[in-house]
């Protein structure tokens, strides 16, 4: 039985693809190593905590001893790095040493062991923020080729994990893929992120705070889409390759607001404009040609439907929010209203 080392599995996407992978692959063993942070519950993965395939281990992956215990007893033959600072607001309001110390630190922690105790395949979960922003209305696309500009605390943080994954791979011949994805939605995510904020918000008939003038573009994919196209790099995904996921969904910031507002059946004059982000990326749009073509990958989820399937699922899981909430507090305090 192989085993896979997935780190930050308690977190929105980790905790879809460690539920999605064990419902699939019977013959793997996965090993959650998850801090968790504030963005970390282990409420995600609850139906799973008896799985006899499954096993949670509380560490930090920027603590070496931590992280060299997890793989001199569980030897894996697979990591795929999920851990990380992933809010941009948080970087830019005085959080930046925790992404420098994870999304840097952690990864070459990581990558050290890795190269140590050998693996078949290292996968480095990244975004497609690296890359920078792109014009407003432009029919530019990133593709894998494009050149890393990142302009924010998180993008240059994950960037320079990338950098260093790479460096593995020319290196010592790590096996090392790397991914950036575009902006994922579904349920579970903490409630921080624009979708589940904005519904959260609507449902109370709070305002929705829009940064500048709303029209910020991102490209947004069902995080189950993402999950299967990880799958895919992790086990059929050629080392020292890069590949770009995404969904071909871009949409302003402004008309998701509207969608959320008309799902739920609240008045648009719910949406209320805020003074701009420092930095904040104008548009994002991924070309996912090179994974479709070599990895056979495709999208299967709509966006319409899944949105508002998700959005039910905020509607319909009080008591996740309430528990979250209890926790952690106040979930967007940077957004100033
Ligand atoms: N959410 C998106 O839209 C998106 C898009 C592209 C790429 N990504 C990348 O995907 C990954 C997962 O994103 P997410 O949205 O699920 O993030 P998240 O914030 O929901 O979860 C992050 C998880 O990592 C854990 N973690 C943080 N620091 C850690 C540390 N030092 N050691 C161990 N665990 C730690 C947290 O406890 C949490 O469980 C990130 O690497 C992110 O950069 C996210």
């Amino acid at each position: 039985m192989k085993t896979i080392l997935v780190t930050g599995g308690c977190g929105f996407i980790g905790s879809h693809f460690i539920r999605e992978f064990l419902k699939k692959h019977p013959d793997f063993k996965l090993v959650n190593l998850d801090k968790l942070t504030y963005a970390g519950n282990l409420d995600n993965l609850k139906d799973f905590s008896g799985h006899k395939n499954y096993k949670f281990i509380k560490g930090d992956i920027a603590d070496p001893k931590s992280v060299a215990k997890v793989f001199q007893s569980f030897r894996p033959d697979f990591v795929i790095n999920f851990a990380a600072e992933s809010h941009v607001d948080r970087s830019i309001h005085g959080f930046g040493g925790d992404f420098i110390n994870t999304n840097i630190y952690g990864v070459f922690n990581l990558l050290e062991n890795a190269n140590k105790f050998g693996l078949e395949k290292f996968v480095q979960v990244s975004t497609d923020e690296v890359y920078g922003s792109l014009d407003l209305n432009s029919s530019k696309k990133f593709t894998e080729e494009t050149r890393y500009q990142p302009r924010s605390i998180y993008s240059a943080s994950k960037a320079s994990g990338d950098f260093l994954a790479n460096s593995y791979f020319s290196t010592w011949g790590l096996p090392v893929t790397v991914t950036h994805c575009s902006n994922n939605y579904g349920t579970h995510q903490y409630p921080e992120k624009l979708i589940p904020y904005f519904t959260l918000r609507a449902m109370t008939n709070n305002p929705l705070p829009l940064y500048g003038d709303g029209k910020n573009v991102r490209d947004w994919i069902y995080v189950l889409d993402h999950c299967r196209a990880l799958e895919l790099v992790l086990l059929k995904g050629k080392a020292g390759e890069v590949y770009n996921i995404g969904a071909d969904n871009e949409l302003s910031n402004i008309d998701l607001a509207k969608k959320i507002l008309d799902i739920l059946g609240k008045p648009h004059s719910l949406i209320s404009f805020i003074k701009d982000r420092p930095g904040h990326d104008r548009c994002y749009a991924i070309d996912a040609s090179k994974i479709k073509r070599e990895l056979g990958w495709k999208v299967k989820y709509r966006f319409d439907q899944m949105l508002e399937e998700t959005i039910n699922w905020y509607v319909g899981n009080p008591e996740w929010t309430k528990k979250v909430q209890k926790k952690t507090g106040v979930f967007n305090p940077h957004m100033d209203l």
